[in-house]
């Protein structure tokens, strides 16, 4: 069995586990079997995993209140809690129109962070995050003051910003105020932006990276097909509407010709987010203990050759926001 690889996050010099664990289907998305997927999260730490992502957007607290039950079963193992606030319009992505106010108020913030301290069951989150984010608030005292005070009174060790869907710019002025210490990402085979601008920005400021939707929301794991539907009120039906299920599915036929033999596509998949120095852990979506076992496996240490990392880039594939894509 292989050992789990742990790297540094950042300038918080935390070692955490390379593959971390995305908390948001198992609270938020259909078919989730609540045994399995706590029996997914044991596993995990068993198998080293030390780093948990979730949000208090995850089925309302839902997923915050499984990783504190988590957190509470291993008091003699450092396991670190990130979360999230969602904007108090609870509207995904933040955009241009949107003022602090409407986003981010102080007393918000606040209150978000207790509630999600509650859901929690702990004194103190390692990471808070604000789900959605617009830099044009970058220089904004309100919420950096805030930040600054939930720090000092110990409630928050850190702070980090997930950025929107295809915007991976969208934080550096943030990232300048020097009170961000993390940011979340989508980088993956498809969503390669982040390589540009973000990633030397990061390793030059020791910001931490977590790379997050390391599947494109499934499509890199191979199982979808143009039939591909979910139970309504399932958020994969918004995401892969016709106009974006059909190239993406051309685009994952094209990926599986530079599939080496012997390796599958979800193994593809994290071994290419792993490759990049800038990231500190990649976090994918798992609810089923043979997921955790195959995603965990790929910390073995070896990288991905050059020849094939040069064949992978060409899969880039540039995005835009869209109506369907928050
Ligand atoms: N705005 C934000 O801040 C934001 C947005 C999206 C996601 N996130 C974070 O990022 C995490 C990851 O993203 P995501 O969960 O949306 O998508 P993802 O990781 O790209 O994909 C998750 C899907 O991949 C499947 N899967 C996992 N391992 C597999 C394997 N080895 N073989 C086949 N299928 C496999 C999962 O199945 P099972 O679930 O059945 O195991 C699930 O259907 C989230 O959980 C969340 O923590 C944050």
């Amino acid at each position: 069995m292989n050992l789990m690889q742990y790297r540094t996050f950042g300038r918080l010099g935390w070692q955490v586990s390379e593959v971390g664990y995305g908390m948001w289907g198992l609270a938020g998305w259909t078919g989730s079997d609540d045994a399995e997927s706590r029996a997914a999260l044991h596993k995990s730490v068993e198998l080293g995993v030390n780093f948990f992502d979730t949000a208090w957007a995850y089925g309302d607290g839902r997923s915050e209140k499984i990783l504190g039950e988590l957190v509470r079963a291993y008091p003699d193992k450092k396991l670190y809690t990130a979360s999230k606030i969602p904007a108090r319009n609870f509207k995904w992505p933040a955009k241009e129109s949107y003022l602090l106010e409407d986003c981010y108020p102080a007393d918000h913030i606040r209150k978000f962070t207790e509630a999600s301290l509650e859901n929690l069951g702990l004194d103190s989150l390692d990471l808070m995050q604000f789900h959605v984010w617009n830099d044009k608030w970058a220089t904004d005292q309100r919420w950096q003051k805030e930040c600054q005070k939930l720090k000092d009174e110990g409630l928050v060790k850190a702070w980090g910003i997930s950025v929107n869907r295809w915007e991976p710019t969208n934080c550096i002025e943030a990232l300048k105020t020097g009170l961000i210490d993390a940011v979340q990402v989508i980088y993956n085979i498809f969503d390669q932006n982040p390589e540009d601008e973000l990633f030397p920005f990061a390793l030059e400021n020791k910001i931490a990276i977590i790379a997050r939707v390391p599947f494109d929301e499934g499509s890199l794991t191979g199982t979808l097909t143009l039939d591909s539907k979910w139970p309504e009120g399932d958020w994969r039906n918004r995401y892969f509407t016709k106009e974006n299920l059909v190239p993406t599915l051309e685009r994952v036929e094209k990926l599986r010709r530079d599939l080496p033999a012997g390796m599958t596509l979800p193994e593809l998949a994290l071994r290419f987010c792993l490759h990049h120095p800038a990231v500190s852990t990649v976090i994918p979506g798992m609810r089923k203990r043979s997921h955790v076992a195959s995603n965990v496996a790929v910390s073995d240490g070896k990288p991905l050759p050059a020849e094939l990392l040069q064949k992978l880039s060409a899969h880039r594939w540039v995005r835009m926001p869209s109506s369907w894509s928050d």
